[in-house]
């Protein structure tokens, strides 16, 4: 796999680089193109880039009004749930800075169906791609310490669908809650710039398997066609690199593709 990789002291100093790197990337990418799409990651490691972005000097530095926001994936509860990664990025992030509501597009988790609620947002997705620039042009992604990315989890069938699939319903995550929507491994192919965000020790084992071209793991199979992937790790993410003899740089440097 190849990939650049940067890592930093602790979560706050990678919060702190990866809030650097989407203003400078957002600003090249409407350097040449009209709109911007960013798709936004679950969980917790994104909370302290949220927080950053929200506040200045990065809530005046990115023009929201161009920018038009999705998810990787989403949990399949009401947006008020606590577990909602919607629910986390608007509390965090979105109800701070001045974008037009009509950009963000959550995955909606309303239908009976968490199948039809996916069809539902394959359409927006397209409507995203076919609008701009053809790709999504950033995307976040954090880890699971199985090497899962969205919710792509290890050996299931929702690694194997066809290319025409680019959003799909899961209801046996092993990551509670079960029931989730999440982009397919070919959404993800469609990047322009995947932005991993990944600290805490207990991944550090995944993501020396992931650079090692293990493709068990979900995230070794996120290969943009015309885009790239940028691991930006804390040291503890990246201390099995160390423990194999490759040092991780601690002082934010990027490392060449591994
Ligand atoms: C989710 C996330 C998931 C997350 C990883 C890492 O809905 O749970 O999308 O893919 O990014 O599990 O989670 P943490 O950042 O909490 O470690």
């Amino acid at each position: 796999m190849s990939a650049s990789i940067a890592t930093y002291p602790d979560r706050e100093q990678l919060a702190a680089a990866a809030a650097d790197l989407l203003v400078q990337q957002i600003d090249a990418t409407l350097a040449t193109q009209p709109r911007c799409s960013l798709v936004l990651a679950g969980g917790t490691t994104p909370v302290l880039l949220y927080r950053l972005l929200a506040q200045r000097p990065y809530r005046t530095q990115i023009a929201w009004e161009r920018l038009w926001v999705l998810w990787g994936d989403e949990r399949y509860v009401p947006l008020a749930d606590p577990q909602s990664n919607a629910g986390m990025a608007v509390r965090e992030l979105l109800d701070h800075v001045p974008i037009p509501p009509a950009q963000v597009l959550p995955m909606p988790t309303t239908y009976a169906d968490p199948h039809a609620a996916a069809a539902a947002y394959q359409q927006q997705v397209q409507h995203v791609l076919a609008s701009g620039s053809g790709q999504l042009d950033i995307v976040l992604l954090g880890m699971g310490a199985d090497g899962h990315i969205a919710s792509l989890f290890p050996d299931h069938a929702a690694l194997a669908l066809p290319d025409a699939v680019l959003v799909t319903a899961i209801d046996d995550a092993p990551k509670p809650p079960p029931r989730r929507i999440t982009l397919t491994l070919p959404a993800l192919q469609q990047a322009g710039l995947v932005l991993l965000l990944v600290a805490g020790a207990d991944k550090a084992a995944a993501v020396q398997r992931a650079l090692a071209g293990d493709l068990a793991l979900p995230v070794a199979r996120v290969q943009p066609v015309h885009g790239r992937v940028l691991w930006l790790l804390d040291a503890a993410a990246a201390s099995a690199r160390e423990q194999a003899g490759i040092r991780a740089e601690v002082t934010g440097i990027m490392t060449g593709g591994a």
